[in-house]
């Protein structure tokens, strides 16, 4: 019996879930104080219309349309549209990428329920500068030992419960498992989301010395738009990679949910659904917490130096020193984590799923092994994220794949399916029980904008991120093997998903 999705709100909430991530509410934030704040706006914002609802509603309905030719991820998927030999390779990248980001974003989520569990204990309680604040998180991953923590024994109960539940989870199937914890977890996450932007936005003045720091004017950097700096191509491509990262466009995941759909099941409602599902959880309350609030307890240019700090000093720096100066801080401080772990929880299930999809749909794996498989190899392979994270192994990792590949393999895909299977087609994939009509519009977007736009991203990458990333610009010298290290473990994925791939397809024509 193949896998179907139990009821339509049900897929909605689970690509809802699947979109809705720790990059909603991590990312964004840090990406747009970062980047100017309005003057990020306005390209995230062409980026989604250009870049991302197009891009959703062909990996929707590509994904619909390789479930009904059998396949449940990408290789397949391309390789059913172009019987050239080259399209299945394509296509690996389609599980390369959602595996290789679960080994660190299944950690990194795990982080999020810790904290959760230390706000709860009031266990970061005291540390209440940003140093001691970052030395408790320094302590927790282990880049040190100090009077906080001395091992990695809490990092890895917490993991090892956090990867247990995504494998319980994926264990279940896809109605049975992803689907209940998706349909409970999506409309939790907005309840939470929306109690703490109220808590934020009725924070007034806290600190009499700086009447200027409130929360309103966290919100007015943030939508107050500033044209200047479209001309700078950096803050094009931040805004580019954060619409690729948060709607989960370019991975070979949205593909394998929509692989669970019948023929005439709409596709096109279902993606602009999403879109708008996940922008609502990333400009509206991704945009009310965690900024408004740095903003009010530290002042705006302070806000920036935490966001210039690092990826993760937002949220498990600044805020919790905020939990420590609120009335109700703990309770506060367990819910901010706990929405973080929602989001993270419904998003390590979407990456899991594909690989899951491979084993079982090509190397006949059963669902109970493939879940055991994938938890064991998760588990080995995040050992070097663990014990290197301070030689930068995660970063690298993000920035090949996270950030790069994702581009990459979204060109590959409309050179494929838009303009070798071809937009007449698509069209008609799009437009097959569609329950809205999409104007005429976005499909010149999607054959030509969109992939003009997709090879200027690459090649401004290529042009100004890509040599300094190569020669290790900037990096100590002995965190240099640990980069390579990490290079080499990408390398050896991706060649080990073609040699699979490979030997599937061997089998497929030999019997
Ligand atoms: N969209 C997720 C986020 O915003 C990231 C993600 C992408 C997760 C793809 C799963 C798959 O965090």
């Amino acid at each position: 019996m193949p896998e179907r999705w139990g009821t339509r709100i049900g897929l909605i909430m689970a690509l809802a879930g699947n979109a809705i991530g720790l990059g909603n509410f991590l990312r964004f934030p840090v990406q747009a104080v970062k980047n100017g704040g309005g003057a990020f706006m306005i390209p995230y914002f062409i980026s989604l219309i250009l870049l991302g609802i197009p891009l959703m509603w062909m990996e929707c309905s590509l994904g619909r349309l390789g479930g009904q030719r059998g396949y449940h991820t990408t290789p397949g998927m391309l390789d059913s549209i172009w019987s050239h030999k080259i399209s299945k390779y394509m296509g690996v990248l389609g599980i390369f990428i959602p595996f290789t980001i679960l080994i660190y974003y299944s950690y990194i989520t795990s982080w999020t329920l810790a904290f959760s569990f230390f706000s709860a204990t009031g266990q970061y309680f005291g540390a209440q500068s940003r140093e001691a604040m970052g030395a408790f998180l320094a302590g927790f991953q282990g880049k040190q030992a100090n009077q906080y923590f001395t091992n990695l024994l809490s990092a890895y109960a917490f993991f090892i419960i956090t990867l247990g539940i995504t494998m319980f989870i994926l264990s279940r199937g896809v109605a049975r498992g992803i689907e209940i914890l998706c349909s409970i977890g999506i409309p939790l996450l907005f309840l939470v989301g929306i109690v703490l932007a109220i808590r934020v936005l009725t924070f007034g003045t806290p600190d009499p010395t700086h009447p200027d720091w409130n929360p309103g004017q966290g919100l007015a950097y943030v939508w107050n738009p500033n044209f200047k700096a479209l001309t700078s191509s950096s803050i094009w491509l931040a805004a580019a990679g954060q619409i690729f990262f948060t709607l989960s466009v370019g991975w070979g995941i949205i593909h394998t949910y929509t692989s669970y759909l019948q023929e005439r099941d709409d596709v096109a409602l279902t993606g602009l659904a999403t879109a708008s599902t996940n922008e609502l959880a990333e400009v509206v309350l991704g945009s009310t917490i965690a900024i408004p609030a740095a903003v009010t307890f530290f002042g705006l240019a302070e806000s920036q130096n935490i966001a210039n700090g690092g990826a993760f000093d937002l949220g498990f720096q600044a805020m919790p020193i905020i939990f420590q100066r609120i009335f109700w801080g703990k309770f506060f401080g367990t819910l901010w984590f706990f929405l973080l772990f929602i989001a993270g929880l419904t998003s390590a299930v979407a990456l899991g799923q594909s690989v899951m999809a491979f084993l079982q749909d090509e190397l006949n794996i059963s669902r109970t092994k493939a879940t055991w498989i994938l938890g064991i190899i998760t588990f080995t392979l995040a050992q070097p994220v663990i014990l290197f994270i301070d030689k930068g192994f995660l970063d690298e990792i993000d920035f090949w794949v996270g950030t790069l590949a994702l581009v990459l393999f979204a060109v590959l895909e409309v050179i494929v399916y838009v303009w070798i299977f071809g937009i007449d087609k698509v069209r008609k994939e799009i437009g097959r029980g569609a329950l809205i009509s999409i104007p005429q519009i976005f499909y010149y977007i999607l054959k030509y904008v969109t992939p003009v736009f997709l090879l200027g991203i690459l090649l401004f990458w290529v042009i100004q991120d890509v040599p300094s990333k190569v020669l290790m610009v900037g990096i100590e010298p002995d965190a240099r093997p640990y980069l390579w290290l990490a290079r080499a473990m990408i390398l050896a994925l991706f060649l080990g998903f073609v040699w699979l791939v490979r030997i599937a397809w061997k089998k497929k024509y030999a019997g």
